[in-house]
């Protein structure tokens, strides 16, 4: 493409306007370079002056100012549909959720009706809302300005709300997609299938403890930054969990703790680097507790006055591959809350402890630590006694599965 230098006037009511004669341009490179540039899918609705519901799908919305709050976004000048929207004082835009693919298309086509057999409700300002959109905002019109061949029309934000807590729809290179988090996803799917197969390899010793101390014993791995349970038997007569098979938290304080700094592991650094920037006491509680872990060579956490059904679902969400950001900050942030509960300074002779988890590591040759052995479901008020034999059983089963691994066989325990 050949560089051109673009003039722009100023037409009569004070609108720029490109001014090039010559100008030979590629428009399906301009396709290509901005079709690079990925965005999200909305739906911006009306009722039109007929009283009947109207909408279209745009993908240039994009958030303008706080103060006022303003929003923008950039219908082509030939459209009808945004000639049918301005009939209107007011308008509405709909997030689209990664499920409301068909919907977008639908909206996109050359159909007659497009609410036809669509859920909705009106927003505040009456205008449609899509049953299952992430978000809504209703605004009105703050200015519709000329631009090439689409408007710029920029709304002031009257009323908004998030409906739908989950991953909104994307639009890339003409395709529709989702947001998956982290960058590890892909590689993790191949890390997850190898340690499954090493767990099955230890599914024998796993049952054994679950079935002679009536708890439930899982085998856990550290996968792409996350800590994923990759296979569980539960033998608790007390506790009727939902099978934690394919859960995973993120291996950040004060979790995955005998995992950190092995070959393959993050590092400490990584570790405490997957809070942010956390403040000086959480980095050191963060630091004092693998330094506990390693020295007992076994990791423990304790039950909290919390709801744990409500820790088993910021767990859940975590665990859905298509987890939101704020998701994942949720999980982080509820670990730190109970950051306290993790590997206990003073483990004291005549006190009596409510267990959630006890963890000892299966070690490789080359010092790797491909699974911990986790015992959990437990019966309550256990004294340090009681303690120590748990993890005495849970360190047998794990010579016993790091013989059939491979490992050192002679490998003594303190
Ligand atoms: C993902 C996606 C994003 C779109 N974004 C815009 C947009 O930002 N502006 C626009 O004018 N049209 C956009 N369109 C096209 C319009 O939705 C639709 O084709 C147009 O309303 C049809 O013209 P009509 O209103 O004359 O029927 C987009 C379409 C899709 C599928």
């Amino acid at each position: 493409m050949r560089r051109n230098k673009n003039h722009y006037l100023r037409d009569s009511e004070g609108h720029m306007e490109a001014h090039s004669p010559a100008r030979q341009f590629d428009s399906a490179r301009f396709r290509e370079v901005l079709g690079s540039y990925p965005t999200g899918v909305a739906i911006v609705t009306a009722m039109d002056e007929d009283g009947l519901p109207t909408g279209m799908v745009i993908g240039s919305f994009t958030s303008v100012s706080l103060d006022p709050p303003l929003i923008a976004y950039l219908p082509m000048k030939t459209s009808r549909t945004f000639a049918r929207l301005r009939t209107s004082s007011t308008f509405c835009v709909n997030i689209l959720a990664a499920d409301q693919e068909p919907i977008c298309q639908h909206f996109a086509s050359a159909a007659e009706d497009k609410f036809a057999g669509l859920a909705w409700h009106p927003s505040p300002e009456g205008n449609p809302v899509l049953d299952g959109a992430v978000a809504w905002i209703d605004c009105d019109y703050a200015s519709v300005t000329e631009a090439g061949d689409h408007y710029l029309v920029l709304g002031g934000v009257l009323d908004m709300r998030l409906e739908r807590d989950t991953a909104p729809l994307l639009f890339f290179q003409r395709g529709y997609g989702r947001f998956s988090p982290g960058p590890l996803v892909a590689a993790a799917e191949r890390e997850t299938i190898e340690a499954v197969r090493l767990a099955e390899i230890g599914r024998d010793d796993m049952e054994a403890v679950a079935a002679e101390l009536n708890a439930e014993c899982s085998i856990v791995a550290a996968v792409g930054g996350d800590v994923v349970y990759v296979a569980v038997e539960n033998r608790s007569p007390h506790w009727r969990l939902r099978s934690r098979l394919g859960f995973r938290v993120p291996c950040a304080p004060p979790l995955g703790t005998l995992f950190v700094g092995t070959p393959g592991a993050p590092t400490d650094t990584e570790w405490l680097k997957r809070l942010g920037r956390p403040d000086q006491e959480t980095v050191d509680r963060s630091l004092a507790q693998l330094e506990r872990v390693r020295s007992r060579g076994w990791s423990i956490s304790l039950l909290g006055t919390d709801d744990a059904d409500s820790l088993e679902e910021v767990v859940a969400l975590y665990s859905n591959p298509h987890r939101t950001p704020a998701q994942e900050r949720r999980l982080l942030a509820a670990a730190k809350e109970r950051a306290n509960l993790h590997e206990p300074e003073d483990l004291r002779e005549d006190a009596a402890y409510d267990v959630l988890h006890l963890s000892v590591p299966v070690n490789s040759l080359s010092g790797e630590v491909p699974l911990v052995l986790r015992l959990g479901a437990l019966p309550r008020g256990a004294d340090l006694r009681q303690i120590r034999q748990w993890v005495q059983r849970l360190e047998q089963a794990a010579v016993s599965l790091e013989r059939k691994i491979g490992a050192r066989p002679d490998r003594l325990r303190a």
